[in-house]
């Protein structure tokens, strides 16, 4: 599908795995020059290399940054060029008991998950609104809605984000440029994976069968009953970034599988 975003700049966070990565090589594949990120020096050369060498001739570019490290987020946004499409995927989570959390618990997602969409709208929004044309994309999650009693600072930035996500499309009013969020459900990524293996290394049960048991005991609200694969959310991402979907603006996404429940 031609998505008519040939030659526009992406910068999507927390890309050199996961969900952004996917979605890195589905904007590739359309054309689009695309700049990924990651904490890791390393992995993020690696990543860069690999998309490079699966699709020859595509512009990928690495930009280093830890958004835990705001000296850092300052680094990057320096070096970024001027980005016609913004996603706001980067995103950390703790398993854990509200009475065990910590300050850090919830200032260290609030600073990734939220404070990075945050900092770069601040900076690309005004650029966006002045050529008229723009996408902000943030990636939020089911636990939004459904706020796992071990999740909630997660659940909480990532509410949080959706008012983010309104005030801007707000600021966008009779313009080219269009924000809006996308609420993945459970997606096998690579940190879900991660996430899943040391369940099964914990309870010592094979990891096929925690994906099975979480649909049947956690996850019960799921309509699809199995995880989303990265490429599900990926290609809805793609297409909110690009001028299909003109009249989508201040919009929430939902691509979860149908696990939150009521009619929005
Ligand atoms: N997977 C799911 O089931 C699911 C469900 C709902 C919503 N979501 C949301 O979707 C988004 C992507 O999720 P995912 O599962 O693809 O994530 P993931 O696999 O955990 O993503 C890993 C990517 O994020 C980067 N990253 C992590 N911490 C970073 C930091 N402080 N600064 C810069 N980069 C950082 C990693 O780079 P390094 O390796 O260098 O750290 C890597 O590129 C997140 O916002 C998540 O909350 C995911």
């Amino acid at each position: 599908m031609d998505l008519k975003i040939k030659d526009k700049v992406a910068f999507i966070t927390g890309s050199s795995s996961g969900i952004g990565y996917a979605t890195a090589k589905v904007l590739l594949n359309e054309g689009v020059k695309v700049y990924i990120n990651g904490k890791d020096k390393k992995k993020l050369s690696e990543s860069t290399e690999k998309l490079k060498e699966s699709l020859p001739g595509s512009e990928v570019y690495g930009v280093h940054g830890d958004f835990l490290q705001e000296n850092q987020v300052d680094e990057l946004i320096n070096k970024l060029p001027e980005i016609d499409i913004l996603i706001n995927n980067v995103g950390i989570y703790k398993s854990q008991s509200f009475f065990k959390t910590k300050i850090d618990d919830w200032m260290d997602p609030f600073q990734v998950n939220f404070m990075s969409g945050v900092r770069l709208s601040k900076h690309i929004l005004p650029s966006m609104l002045s050529k008229n044309w723009g996408r902000i994309i943030f990636i939020s999650s089911e636990c939004a809605y459904l706020v796992p009693e071990d999740m909630i600072p997660y659940s909480v930035t990532k509410a949080s984000m959706h008012a983010l996500s309104k005030g801007l499309a707000n600021l966008t009013k009779g313009s080219g440029v269009t924000v809006n969020t996308i609420v993945p459900g459970s997606t096998l990524s690579e940190g879900a994976e991660d996430f899943l293996t040391s369940l099964s290394e914990k309870d010592n049960i094979p990891v096929e069968e925690v994906k099975k048991r979480f649909f049947e005991n956690v996850r019960t609200s799921s309509l699809i009953n199995r995880f989303a694969n990265m490429n599900e959310v990926a290609t809805t991402i793609a297409y909110l970034s690009s001028p299909l979907s003109s009249a989508t603006n201040g919009s929430v996404i939902k691509v979860e599988g149908g696990s939150t429940s009521g009619l929005i």
